[in-house]
């Protein structure tokens, strides 16, 4: 029976793409035919459903933000989709619903292999399938061990010629959120911090706002956007009283806040008890919590989660990620303090860093950009790698990243 099929599956590959290549066909002094795909044409498509795909970032949790692209059989696009919010519909029915009878024959760019599983919708290789898709191009396959090959291996199997692999490094690093989740079984963390010229958060009073000016600051509140959820220590939330909300971007969604603190020793009146109704609010506390506090931010509508507490008494960061990892999130933004951006760079679990250099001197007395981590040589310092340097108005962004060959 298998090898039935398989056998049908080959006479129907091959003559599918002998369909694509007569109708695109090359003549002397013509060039490529509009139709036919180069990796120069593979690679502009993929570049295309990446984008598509980036506009889910932060909205579609735990889902991953998936891009895809229908170029029919003459090689034009026509159709255009991407993950909905809340991770439904996924990208490839909703663009071949736009492309309709043109998808017959033609190629489908996505950046992530197709679901095999049937979830609460059709599998989407069997949906591709079912339009009469002629050749998928992907960026890589899903690790989801709901996934896991099985979707490239429908759609071999019906006779869809598959390539996989395409740009596949930018797609990777756009899905890391994802992929973080599935593999290591916690959210990206991106670290955030905007210092003066000489590595200070704040006046020796706390003042911290503002460090930098608008531009960092609009930057700031985009990559809050694109991050499933902005975190802080409680020691900010008790000296600044944040908001944590995106503002002035003119967006419909808002990541949760997350605060970390041990004891719940946070503001009862402040911003994020008289909102989190509004936008949710998660605190992340010890075992230890005082109960009636634990109540009391139930009440306004916080979601509580117990975390593993580390030998120093702080909330231990491997186990803080890995209970947001288990609560859906794939993104994480944390916008310090000092203390807490210390301990997640001495536990090594900071893949990005984005520093926003104002021109600003506060001296020796001001906050430090990060608390005390105990080193003893420079051997045992946490080191990332540069991989951009922008200037924003009058401040410097620097983006760091980890190297995570071994890991994701
Ligand atoms: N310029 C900037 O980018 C920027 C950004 C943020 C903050 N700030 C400034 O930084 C200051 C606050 O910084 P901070 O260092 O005092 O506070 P923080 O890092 O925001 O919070 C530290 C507190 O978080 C809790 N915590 C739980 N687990 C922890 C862990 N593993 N590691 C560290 N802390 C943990 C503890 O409080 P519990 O006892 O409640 O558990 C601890 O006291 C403010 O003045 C604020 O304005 C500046």
């Amino acid at each position: 029976m298998i090898s039935t099929n398989s056998s049908r599956s080959c006479v129907r590959r091959s003559r599918r793409s002998s369909e694509v290549t007569q109708r695109a066909g090359t003549g002397p002094g013509h060039g490529p035919a509009p139709g036919r795909a180069t990796a120069e044409t593979d690679q502009r498509h993929m570049a295309a459903a990446l984008t598509l795909g980036a506009r889910g970032l932060g909205r579609v949790w735990p889902n991953p933000a998936v891009g895809c692209i229908i170029v029919d059989a003459q090689g034009r696009v026509a159709g255009r989709g991407w993950t909905a919010p809340g991770g439904r519909p996924h990208a490839e029915p909703q663009a071949l619903a736009q492309a309709g009878t043109a998808a017959r024959g033609g190629t489908a760019y996505v950046t992530l292999e197709p679901c095999a599983h049937t979830g609460q919708t059709p599998p989407c290789a069997r949906t591709l399938i079912e339009a009469g898709i002629a050749r998928v191009v992907t960026a890589l396959e899903d690790p989801d061990p709901r996934v896991a090959g099985e979707g490239h291996a429908m759609l071999r199997a019906a006779g869809v010629d598959v390539v996989t692999g395409v740009l596949e490094d930018r797609v990777r690093a756009m899905q890391l959120g994802f992929l973080s989740r599935i593999t290591r079984g916690r959210p990206m963390l991106t670290l955030k911090l905007a210092t003066s010229l000489d590595g200070r958060i704040a006046t020796a009073s706390g003042e911290s706002q503002w460090i930098t000016g608008p531009e960092a600051r609009r930057r700031v509140h985009a990559m809050r956007a694109s991050h499933d959820a902005v975190m802080v220590g409680a020691g900010t939330a008790r000296a600044d009283d944040p908001g944590l909300t995106v503002r002035g971007l003119g967006i419909s969604w808002q990541p949760v806040r997350v605060v970390v603190s041990r004891r719940l020793d946070l503001p009862l009146e402040g911003q994020l008890a008289r909102t989190a109704r509004d936008v949710p609010v998660w605190l992340c506390h010890g075992p230890d919590a005082d109960r009636d506090l634990i109540a009391a931010w139930q009440g306004l509508g916080a979601r509580l989660l117990a975390c593993p507490v580390g030998p120093d008494r702080q909330i231990d960061p491997a186990g803080l990620l890995e209970t947001l990892g288990a609560a859906g999130l794939t993104r994480v933004f944390c916008e310090g303090g000092g203390a807490l951006a210390a301990s997640l760079l001495l536990a090594d679990v900071v893949d990005r860093l984005a520093m926003f250099g104002a021109g600003v001197a506060l001296g020796a007395e001001g906050w430090p950009a990060l608390g005390a981590m105990g080193l003893g040589a420079l051997s045992e310092a946490p080191r990332l790698r540069l991989s951009r340097v922008e200037q924003l108005g009058g401040d410097v962004l620097s983006l760091w990243e980890k190297d995570l060959r071994d890991e994701v």
